[in-house]
């Protein structure tokens, strides 16, 4: 069992109590997923099948499914199943890549693609899955295909501006960019709220909803990736491996200054104790600062002040789907799109 599976399992028992039952829908983009992967060459198969084995939340597919029963279909309809597909697909291709930008070791529970293979292996998985996504997308139209498109280019992007804001920016001579609050926010919109608002959005339009619905679903799917991204960035540094499947610290690693980082460093200041730790993670000494820092971190009230940045998202995807409330059959999806937010910054994984 993957190490999210009691996630996945909690989400769709949380739905059914509410009469949402996403598990049919779920279970034919899992078959779907695995259909998708089949290649001719049995390797290629069995690197792109195995972060999809390794487990994992689905959480984009589950909002694919939830904003498309607010339109006229249910949850296992082909298109919808599909759109979930695709968007898992997309999903696992910036991990397999995320995982050699990062020189993460454990994903999903399991040792990094990059790990058990080799960077070249990782990559080009990862490039196949997109290549995977694409086609399909292509066959549910230029609609889809164009939303997918820019979705892609926009996670490229943010990881790039992610790396030009980081310690390794200058040591690879990158013009320098100020990695303050505003940069962080323009990455994690780049390279995670797009495509959590994508999945919305491409429930919505797939389910024939009307203009207003579809941009009402993006829009809180937008504000639900800003909070999604906001949590997991203190979970990279107060969570055990056991419970997230990844390595605490991987940011910190990186150089990259997150939004609990950025706060701490704001209230210590440039000649603090946690500042000249966080400038030698960019040095031969890295592990032995990580050590050093992670408590300091760990207990500083910055990490509450990025969580209620966190809740604060949540709260503000929440009041977005207002404009959805009144239709009456709405309330249990509504209910469940409610849970999500909630779920994606009080969860541990
Ligand atoms: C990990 O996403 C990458 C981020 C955008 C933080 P998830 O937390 O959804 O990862 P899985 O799919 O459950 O492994
Ligand atoms: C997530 O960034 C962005 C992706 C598109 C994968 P992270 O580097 O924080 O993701 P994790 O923590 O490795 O899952
Ligand atoms: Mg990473
Ligand atoms: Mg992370």
């Amino acid at each position: 069992m993957g190490i999210s599976q009691a996630a996945i399992d909690d989400l769709a028992r949380r739905g059914a109590e509410q009469g949402v039952d996403l598990s049919p829908g779920l279970r034919l983009i899992e078959a779907r997923l695995r259909e998708l992967v089949a290649a001719d060459l049995p390797l290629v198969e069995a690197t792109s099948r195995y972060l999809i084995d390794a487990g994992g939340k689905r959480f984009r597919p589950m909002l694919v499914l939830l904003a498309g029963l607010l339109g006229d279909a249910d949850p296992t309809d082909r298109d919808l199943v599909d759109a979930g597909a695709i968007v898992e697909l997309v999903h696992l291709s910036t991990l397999y890549h995320d995982d050699v930008i990062d020189t993460a070791e454990v994903r999903r529970g399991a040792p990094a693609a990059h790990v058990k293979w080799s960077n070249t292996t990782a990559i080009l998985t990862g490039d196949f899955l997109l290549a995977r996504a694409s086609e399909l997308s292509a066959e549910l139209g230029v609609e889809v295909t164009r939303i997918m498109s820019r979705t892609i280019a926009d996670l490229a992007a943010g990881q790039i501006r992610e790396v030009q804001g980081s310690a390794e920016a200058s040591a690879h001579g990158m013009a320098p960019v100020s990695a303050d609050r505003d940069h962080y926010l323009t990455v994690i919109s780049e390279k995670t709220a797009s495509l959590i608002a994508s999945s919305c959005r491409l429930g919505a339009l797939l389910s024939g909803q009307d203009t207003a619905a579809i941009e009402t679903l993006t829009t809180y799917g937008w504000r639900l990736g800003m909070a999604f991204q906001l949590a997991d960035d203190v979970l990279d540094l107060a969570s055990e491996e056991t419970a997230s499947g990844k390595v605490p610290g991987t940011d910190l690693r990186e150089g990259v200054r997150t939004m609990p980082v950025l706060l701490a460093l704001e209230a210590e200041g440039p000649d603090s104790e946690l500042a000249a730790l966080l400038e030698a993670t960019t040095g031969p000494e890295v592990e032995e600062a990580i050590t050093e820092a992670l408590p300091l971190l760990r207990s500083h009230p910055a990490m509450e002040l990025a969580r209620d940045a966190a809740r604060l998202e949540a709260a503000k995807a929440k009041r977005a789907l207002r404009p959805l409330e009144q239709h009456p059959r709405h309330g249990p999806v509504l209910e469940g799109l409610r849970y999500l937010a909630d779920y994606a910054v009080e969860r541990f994984a």
